[in-house]
């Protein structure tokens, strides 16, 4: 009986070749697919936590508009807080704007830029207001987080009327505002930033749902 035994020495270099490029083409072939299909259920994952985290800011608000459907992105030069891109949500309720929702930047905060979450309804008071990113210190500028105190609370309701332009500071500055004992950097800059965000909405809100019926157009 006769035994064949393949040694790779014994072929030819450009069948091995064309070998290890099948096996790398099938290689690629299931990592492409395997992304497509997890591709979309990261996709639908992200957005789903989106509206869930972003829900908190339009409390006590009639909507029925997914908000992540009408994201507007503001490149800089603009007049919101912050040097970098700020983002709006536009909301609704049936076809009528109900809010909008501010992505922005409080530049002067104790340890760098504080990321907010300000929602404005139609009649400019605000929904809500969340911390979404800061670097404050813990047990001092970081009580702005809901999850430390109810600090940011003190916000909803609020318009550039209730209180008038000039009290939009902390009590220690004379204005209407609670503010943090030992932490009055990080409020101020906070309150700066809602009240720039309100004035950009009284100036420029019909603007921003302008935009959308272009876009639809
Ligand atoms: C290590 C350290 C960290 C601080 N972190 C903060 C902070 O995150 N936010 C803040 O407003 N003030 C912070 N402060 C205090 C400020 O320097 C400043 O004294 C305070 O904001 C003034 O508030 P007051 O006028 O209520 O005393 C920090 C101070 C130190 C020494």
């Amino acid at each position: 009986m006769t035994t064949t035994v393949i040694r790779m020495a014994d072929r030819p270099i450009w069948k091995s070749g064309v070998t290890l490029a099948i096996i790398a083409a099938i290689c690629t072939s299931l990592v492409a697919l395997t992304w497509q299909l997890t591709a979309e259920r990261i996709e639908t994952n992200e957005k789903e936590w989106l509206e869930r985290n972003l829900q908190p800011v339009l409390a006590g608000l009639f909507f029925d508009s997914l908000i992540t459907e009408s994201m507007l992105t503001i490149p800089p030069p603009h007049d919101l807080p912050g040097s970098g891109t700020a983002i709006i949500y536009r909301v609704y309720a049936g076809e009528a704007p109900a809010a909008a929702l501010f992505v922005v930047s409080a530049r002067d905060g104790y340890a760098g830029p504080i990321r907010l979450l300000i929602g404005v309804a139609m009649d400019g008071t605000v929904t809500g207001v969340r911390v979404l990113e800061h670097r404050e210190t813990p047990g001092l500028g970081d009580r702005i987080e809901t999850a430390k105190s109810d600090w940011v609370l003190q916000f909803d309701g609020r318009s550039l009327e209730n209180p008038e332009l000039g009290k939009w500071a902390i009590k220690g500055d004379n204005g209407a505002f609670d503010q943090l004992t030992g932490a009055s950097v990080t409020p101020r800059a906070i309150i700066k930033a809602i009240k720039k965000t309100l004035i950009y909405f009284e100036t420029q809100g019909d603007a921003i749902f302008v935009a959308v019926a272009e876009e639809n157009e």
